[in-house]
C-alpha cells in the first residue's frame, strides 16, 4: 500500500488529513511534518503514526508519496528535493511561485517518471464534477457565460508568509483565483484575451490584491469571469458558478452542495427552478486524494498534473502583467493545457 506523509500540518494541512480519514484503507499515512513539532505531533497522534519530524529529509524512508501543505514560497525547493529523491507529490496549489520553478518542478517529475499532481481540489467537488458533466454533453446548450463567485473573509495573522507578495507569489488571484481559472480553462478551452482587477482595499492586511475581478474570453466567443474576495464580513452566495447555456442556466451553489437548473425564469407565469443534484454539504477533499492514489496505483496522468495546472498559472501572470501596463492581455499563446 502507497505510503503517504504530510509535510506542514497548518491550515490546509489538517483539512488534508481529515480527508485521509475517510480513504478508508486505500493509503497509509506514514509521516508528520513541521517545523512547529508540537503541531506536527498533534496531527501524527490524530492519525496514530509514529513518524513526526520537524524537518522532512528526517522522513523519506517512510514515505513513497507527500502531500505538500506548505508556503507557497517553500513548494519549489521542498518539491524539487523530494521528487529527485523519487517521491510522488500532491502539491498543493498554486504549483509554484514562478514560470521558472513550475517548468522545474514538471521536468523533474517527468525525468524521474514520478507523479506530480496539483491540489486543484474544487475539481473534485461532487457538485463541480456533476455541473461539469452536464456542460460538456451540452445538456442544456452551449455554455456562453460561466461567472464564478467565492466571496470568503481570511486574515492571516501578523507575520504570516500570507501578507507579502514575495511569499504569497502575488494576490487573492494568484492563490486562490487559481482554482477558478483551472476551471475556465478545463470547461472553455483556449483563452484569446483578458483583465484583471484587483484592490486591497478591504484587505489592508495584504500587499497584493485580497479582491479580485477577472473577466476572459475564449476562442469560441464565450466570456468567463471569476470574482474573488477575502474581504467579505458578509455574503450570500458564497461559493457560486452561474453557467449561462442557449437552453437554461446551471446554477452551481457549492457551498450547499446543491446544483439547480433555471429555465424560462424571466417570464413570470412559466419557468423556474429546479433541483438537479445534491450532495453533502464540505470540500469533499477525499475526492482529490483518491484520484491521486489512483493514478499512483495504475500509473495515470492526473487530471491537475503539473503542466496542466502551469496554464492556470500562464493566464494569471499574464493578466498581472496587462493590469500593471492597463491594456487588455492577449491570452492566445496560452492554450489550456
Ligand atoms: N485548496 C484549498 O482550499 C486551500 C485552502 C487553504 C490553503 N491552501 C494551500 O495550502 C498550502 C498551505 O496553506 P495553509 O493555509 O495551510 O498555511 P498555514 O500557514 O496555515 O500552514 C503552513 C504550515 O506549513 C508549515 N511549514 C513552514 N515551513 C515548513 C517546512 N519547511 N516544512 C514543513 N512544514 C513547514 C508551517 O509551520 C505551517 O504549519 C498553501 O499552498 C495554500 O495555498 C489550499
Amino acid at each position: 500500500m502507497i505510503r503517504i506523509g504530510l509535510i506542514g500540518c497548518g491550515g490546509m494541512g489538517q483539512s488534508h488529513r481529515a480527508a485521509f480519514q475517510k480513504l478508508q484503507g486505500r493509503a497509509l499515512f506514514t509521516a508528520a511534518v513541521d517545523p512547529d513539532l508540537p503541531r506536527a505531533q498533534a496531527t501524527a497522534d490524530l492519525m496514530g503514526c509514529n513518524t513526526v519530524a520537524a524537518d522532512y529529509r528526517q522522513i523519506l524512508d517512510h514515505i513513497d508519496a507527500a502531500i505538500l501543505a506548505v508556503p507557497h514560497h517553500l513548494h519549489h525547493p521542498i518539491g524539487i528535493d523530494l521528487l529527485r529523491r523519487g517521491k510522488h507529490l500532491l502539491m498543493e496549489k498554486p504549483l509554484a511561485n514562478s514560470e521558472i520553478e513550475c517548468l522545474d518542478l514538471i521536468e523533474t517529475a517527468e525525468r524521474a517518471n514520478r507523479t506530480l499532481m496539483v491540489a486543484y481540489c474544487m475539481r473534485f467537488h461532487p457538485v463541480v464534477v456533476e455541473m461539469e458533466r452536464l456542460l460538456k454533453a451540452r445538456t442544456y446548450g452551449d455554455l456562453f457565460q460561466l461567472s464564478i463567485w467565492t466571496e470568503q473573509h481570511t486574515q492571516a495573522e501578523p507575520g504570516s508568509w500570507m501578507h507579502r507578495k514575495e511569499t504569497l507569489g502575488g494576490g487573492q488571484l494568484f492563490s486562490h483565483g487559481c482554482h477558478y481559472i483551472d476551471i475556465l480553462l478545463a470547461w472553455m478551452g483556449q483563452p484569446v484575451s483578458g483583465t484583471h482587477i484587483g484592490t486591497n482595499f478591504g484587505t489592508p492586511w495584504m500587499e497584493g490584491e485580497g479582491t479580485s475581478n477577472v473577466s476572459l474570453k475564449f476562442a469560441n466567443g464565450a466570456l468567463g469571469y471569476h470574482f474573488g474576495t477575502w474581504g467579505a464580513k458578509g455574503t450570500r452566495l458564497k461559493y457560486s458558478f452561474h453557467a449561462h447555456c442557449t437552453e437554461g442556466m446551471l446554477e452551481g451553489q457549492i457551498s450547499q452542495g446543491r446544483l439547480l437548473l433555471h429555465q424560462g425564469a424571466l417570464e413570470a407565469e412559466k419557468g423556474g427552478e429546479q433541483l438537479l443534484f445534491e450532495a453533502p454539504v464540505g470540500k469533499h477533499l477525499e475526492n482529490e486524494l483518491i484520484h491521486f492514489v489512483d493514478c499512483l496505483e495504475h500509473d495515470r496522468r492526473p487530471l491537475t498534473d503539473g503542466r496542466r495546472s502551469l496554464q492556470s498559472l500562464r493566464v494569471i501572470w499574464k493578466l498581472y502583467e496587462a493590469e500593471t501596463q492597463g491594456v487588455v492581455a492577449d491570452l492566445r499563446a496560452i492554450g489550456n493545457g
